[in-house]
């Protein structure tokens, strides 16, 4: 595990968001929203990591590349709509838990997807060097996304500062963005 090398980096927060996953449908009710909170925020920023420094190289590079691509991101959309679905509802919605169930089903079998077809293809074509600047990238994201709770008052005023998942998503994309020294969105 080399958290300097994008795909280790990518894998590893695969495995933290199945473990927020337990997180939030084991918390008591009055802790399901935090928990839930630091969900979206690590989903928000590592979907939108992949979408900015990983998919396009992939696309590119990669034999078949835009297919796989084009899969992944339809599967990526598909989550995304369904967590800003559930960030709106709240996690005192009566279906909260059963959504909780189809959302992890999606999104873990999206990070299999990739995990199967994507990223042991971009490691057999990328250089060391790329993908640790493609770590670095990923890196300025993951920053935005806290996966501990905060102890103490400040947490919840803090997931209000985060806003919706768009939000959260924008100013991934906007700090991958000057990561890479590309024009930012605002
Ligand atoms: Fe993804
Ligand atoms: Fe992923």
């Amino acid at each position: 595990m080399d958290e300097a090398d994008v795909i280790d980096l990518l894998l590893a927060q695969h495995a933290l968001i199945r473990d927020l996953f337990d997180e939030v449908e084991q918390a008591p009710a009055e802790r399901r929203a935090e928990a839930f909170g630091r969900l979206v925020r690590l989903l928000a920023v590592h979907e939108t990591a992949e979408e900015e420094v990983v998919h396009p190289y992939a696309r590119r590079k990669l034999d078949g590349g835009s297919a796989v691509v084009d899969d992944r991101l339809r599967e990526e959309n598909e989550a995304k709509q369904f967590l800003q679905q559930m960030d709106q509802a709240g996690a005192d919605d009566p279906a909260f838990m059963e959504n909780l169930q189809r959302l992890r089903t999606a999104v873990e079998a999206h990070a299999r997807s990739e995990e199967r077809y994507e990223f042991p293809k971009l490691r057999a074509h990328t250089s060391d060097t790329e993908r640790r600047g493609m770590a670095a990238a990923v890196k300025a994201a993951e920053a935005l996304a806290p996966t501990h709770p905060h102890p103490g008052t400040e947490s919840a005023a803090k997931n209000v500062l985060m806003g919706t998942p768009v939000a959260i998503m924008d100013r991934a994309r906007d700090a991958i963005r000057r990561a890479k020294g590309e024009p930012t969105t605002g």
